[in-house]
Order: structure tokens, then sequence, then C-alpha cells
């Protein structure tokens, strides 16, 4: 069984990646815990709650609306009235089981329910189990934009099982192997090399090459989180594909691309930007465009033009005091982050990934 420590400054958890993981959770509990609420959707549910339900029976169900436009604060102050009215105190635990969404909400709804409960988390799917479970950020959107409000929260531990893909619609998993190849591009030579060379069983879900790219992930997020929690360094390089990807689907207002897919042109636009700006190969830079397109297509970028992308970039979160930062492979499995880069070359970058 693949276990993962994330440590950080003042918690250390287990990540762990093996088929048939939920049965794991009441030996994650802590000692003397009271009620277990499962925050989870409708949706998950239907999928895959009869799975959770043989785990924990006895544990109360709260059910968050799906959907980026309800991953507000609003739906988290329903859930926490109702964990009071069903006899939620300080020794209760969330557990919370769902995709990217809902762990960022249920983990931000722990860490403000009585000022803080702890929260298991028990990611189902693609992008949740390698990216979103992991690393305590949590929150929900404002009208003004992304992830606005929220709070670092480390679960008790990531429970992953890669069975729980199984029933994911194909879209969704493809658009979670954008961010697998990200890491692969960041960080991981070898797992690159297993969804070039074997991207038909992992296109296929073949249970072999999913637990090789998932735990590979896990791995390497957990890497880069226990050496910087906070950004301040190292875990800017998840970012990669992510500057351009975030200004995509502002442009398209979050209704077009899923985030994977959005990445997955931000990655294009990041090689393209690498290979002008001298610090990537041409070789290097072509094996990396082949490997996303590979994972491809996604949808038309009809109507899109450098022009309006570019304004946008200033406007992203993680750009600090104006200066916008890009994440640059200089290899295959290798990074490093580079800001004021002429305003000429990323025209030239995003149009590149246009074509
Ligand atoms: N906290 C972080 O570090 C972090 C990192 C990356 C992304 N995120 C957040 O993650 C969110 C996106 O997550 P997502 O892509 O998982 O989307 P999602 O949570 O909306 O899930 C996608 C869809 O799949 C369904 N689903 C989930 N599991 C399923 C299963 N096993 N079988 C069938 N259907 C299933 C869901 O109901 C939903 O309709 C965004 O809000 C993003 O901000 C957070
Ligand atoms: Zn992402």
């Amino acid at each position: 069984m693949p276990t993962f420590e994330v440590v950080t400054p003042r918690e250390r958890y287990p990540a762990v990646v093996e088929r048939g993981a939920l049965a794991r959770i009441p030996q994650h509990l802590p000692p003397g815990a009271g009620k277990v609420f499962i925050v989870s959707n409708k949706d998950v549910w239907r999928h895959q709650g009869a799975r959770i339900e043989a785990c924990l029976p006895l544990a109360e169900r709260i059910f968050l609306p799906g959907g980026e436009g309800q991953k507000r604060l609003a739906p988290l102050e329903a859930a926490a009235e109702e964990m009071v009215r069903r006899g939620a105190d300080r020794s209760s635990v969330v557990v919370a089981f769902g995709g990217g969404i809902v762990n960022d909400m249920a983990g931000f709804l722990a860490s403000m329910f009585m000022r803080g409960i702890p929260v298991l988390q028990v990611p189902t799917t693609l992008l949740a189990q390698v990216d979103a479970a992991v690393g305590g950020k949590t929150g929900v959107n404002l009208a003004s934009g992304k992830n606005l409000i929220g709070a670092f929260h480390q679960p008790l531990a990531v429970l992953i099982d890669p069975a729980m893909l199984e029933t994911l619609p194909e879209r969704e998993y493809r658009a979670g192997l954008y961010e697998v190849i990200k890491c692969g591009v960041i960080r991981s030579p070898q797992l690159f090399h297993l969804l070039t060379e074997q991207a038909e069983q992992v296109l296929a879900r073949e249970d072999a090459a999913v637990d090789a790219i998932v735990a590979e992930s896990v791995r390497i997020k957990a890497e880069v989180v226990s050496a910087d929690e906070r950004e301040s360094g190292l875990r800017k390089i998840l970012n990669f594909g992510h500057t351009v990807g975030h200004a995509l689907e502002a442009e398209t207002a979050y209704t077009r691309f899923l985030h994977g897919e959005a990445v997955a042109f931000g990655m294009k636009a990041a090689t393209h930007l690498a290979r002008l700006a001298g610090t990537l190969e041409e070789s290097a830079a072509d094996r990396i465009l082949r490997t996303i397109d590979l994972y491809g297509p996604i949808p038309p970028l009809d109507g899109i033009r450098a022009g309006a992308l570019i304004p946008r970039l200033a406007s992203d979160k993680k750009t600090i005091q104006g200066a916008v930062h890009f994440v640059l492979p200089t290899a295959v499995g290798a990074v490093k982050v580079a800001s004021g880069i002429g305003a000429e070359l990323v025209r030239e970058a995003i149009e590149a990934a246009l074509a």
C-alpha cells in the first residue's frame, strides 16, 4: 500500500493510495471521536455512496449542492446549522467524500465549525485524488472570484481509492489526467514516460496504470506541500499551466472548459513560452506538446484571442503587486518560476497555443 507522509510545520498525516482504502476510515478517526458527518453531494452518492456507507453505517450524511456556481459560503452556513440540529459538537468529525468541490467546501466547513473540527479527505475524482484533497487548502468562491475565501486546514488523513474513478464521466477523467501530466512535467520524468508509453492503458482506466499514475502524482503533491505548505516557494511549481489556464477559464466564464482542460491549454502556452524564452530545448517542448495532445482534444478554442487573455493574467490571484509569474519547463521533469517576461513573448506563446 503506497502511503505518502505530508509533514507541515504543525501537522503530519498520511495520504494512502489503495484499492479499498475506504475501509481504513474508522482507524483514522481520532480516539474519542463523536459523531461522524459524511459531507458529500447527491451525484457522488448515487455512484459511490454505498461503498462509504458500508464502512461508516452509523454516520450522519450532509449533502452539499454540486457545481462551481454553488461553491459558496451560503450552503456551508446551512450545512453547519444542519450539523448542530443533528447533535454535532467539538468532538465531531467531517468526512469529505466527493470531488474537488466537496473536498474544498467540506474542508472549509470543518475549519470553521466550532472554530475547527477534524476532517478526513476521501476524494472521488481524479483531480481531487491527485490535487485538491492533499495539501490542506480549503475554501469557496466569492462573486468576485474563485477561491477568494478559505483557510488552510490539513486533514487527519487522505484516503485515496482509485476504484472510485470507475464511475467518473470520461470528460472528467481526462480533465484530471491533464493535472497528472502537469506532475510529470514539473517533477517526474518517470511519470511523464508512463503517460506517453501507456496512454492506451491509462485512457482505458486499466487498474495497474491508474494505480501507478495516481500514486506517483500523490507522492509529488505530498512532497511539494511538505516542503512549502503556504506557497512561498516550491509549491508555486504546481501552478504550471495555471497562469494562462486561469485566464482562459475566466474569459469563458467558467462554462466552456473544465479546469483541467484549461490547464492543458495553459501548459501548452507555458511550454511554447519556455521554448521562445530559451529555457527549454525544441525537442523537449515537442514531447510535452505531443503528450498533452495524446489526451485531447479539449473543446474548441473558437473565438478566443490572445489579446483578451493577456490583460487577465495581471488579475490572477497568484499575481502579487502586478508581477505575473510563469512556471516554465527547463526539461521534462524540471521547471523554474520566472517573472518579468516580455509581453511580446507571452503573446507569441499564447498565439502558438491557439494555432
Ligand atoms: N484545494 C486545492 O488544492 C485544489 C486543487 C485543485 C482544484 N481544487 C478545486 O477543485 C474543484 C474541482 O474539482 P473536480 O474537478 O473534482 O470537480 P467536482 O468536484 O465538481 O466533480 C466533478 C463531477 O464529478 C462528479 N463525481 C465526483 N466523483 C464521482 C465519481 N466517483 N463517479 C461519478 N461522478 C463523480 C461530481 O458530482 C461532479 O459532477 C474546483 O473548485 C477547484 O477550485 C482545489
Ligand atoms: Zn489545477
